[in-house]
């Protein structure tokens, strides 16, 4: 039977509900793609978070596909190239994102940062321009949410300074020991949902000896913990798993860390 977890949902500025774990899937080749993301599905998992990027939404289409889940019942993220940073090439980059996962449209799509990955800089402009795509994209009805990811406060404003529609979406590294307080707490006080990639910090978390010694006294292991901590922090976890029983015991999170406990990790630092 499905964790319960699994059906619960946030709710978006414009009202979408969007289901409160994600299944991420960075790193996870195409050729890999289909089963980890069946899998999943078949776990009961119903968000499912891609990238253009990540060169596995063929995939994940055809997991979705596979499942036979009426489209309806899932919840599915992609994202604009980081690179891209103009108004044709957005549009273009949807188009393709479509055809790759074989959808007619998303549930988010996000700009996956506000800068190319290779060239940081300012890119208040080109984002702006980035966004009047997204905009239509999202009045089109072709993605039913849209937001931003990797973006701080000043690029948050820029994105709000003249946008018609406000990003509901910021998507950023956060785990125990990164917790990015200012931007998490500007994308909440403008009516954004965070979401937390890399809950686990990609895995290092794994190791961590505070977090070992914490999750034996709830009788968990430090991935459920660690999970558990965005969600009681009001955040939205997208832990990525390729092996069926991480994917499996990610969603097993009955129980509540104590007041005391989440101060104590909200406090501590990664090294
Ligand atoms: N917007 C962005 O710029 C951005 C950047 C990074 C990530 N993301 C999104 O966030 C998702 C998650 O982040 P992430 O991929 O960095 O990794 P993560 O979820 O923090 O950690 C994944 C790693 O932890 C392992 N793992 C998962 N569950 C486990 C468990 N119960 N016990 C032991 N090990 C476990 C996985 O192993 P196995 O795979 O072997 O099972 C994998 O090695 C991504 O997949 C992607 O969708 C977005």
């Amino acid at each position: 039977m499905a964790s319960s977890i699994l059906s619960e949902t946030y709710t978006l500025a414009n009202g979408v509900k969007i289901p409160k774990v994600g299944f991420g899937t960075w790193q996870i080749p195409q050729a890999e793609a289909q089963e980890a993301v069946y899998n999943a599905l078949s776990l009961g998992y119903r968000h499912i978070d891609t990238a253009l990027a990540y060169q596995n939404e063929q995939g994940v289409g055809a997991a979705i596909s596979y499942s036979g889940i009426p489209r309806e019942q899932l919840f599915v993220t992609t994202k604009l190239p980081a690179e891209t940073k103009t108004y044709a090439g957005a549009k273009k980059d949807f188009e393709t994102s479509l055809k790759n996962l074989g959808l007619d449209y998303v549930d988010l799509y996000l700009i996956h940062a506000p800068w190319p990955w290779a060239k940081r800089g300012n890119y208040d402009k080109e984002n702006k321009e980035v966004w009047k795509a997204m905009e239509e994209i999202y009045q089109s009805g072709r993605a039913k949410a849209i937001g931003i990811s990797n973006f701080g406060v000043p690029e948050m404003k820029n994105i709000f300074a003249g946008a018609k529609v406000k990003p509901m979406v910021n998507q950023i590294q956060y785990h125990v020991g990164y917790t990015e307080n200012t931007i998490t707490k500007f994308a909440k006080d403008n009516g954004l949902l965070v979401e937390a990639y890399s809950p686990l910090a990609t895995g290092r978390l794994l190791q961590d000896p505070d977090l070992t010694a914490m999750a034996e006294q709830y009788n968990v292991s430090i991935a459920q913990l660690a999970i558990k901590f965005c969600l009681q922090n009001g955040v939205l976890p997208l832990p990525k798993a390729t092996h069926r029983f991480h994917a499996e015991s990610n969603t097993q999170l009955d129980f509540t860390i104590s007041d005391k406990d989440m101060d104590k990790l909200n406090s501590l630092e990664e090294e």
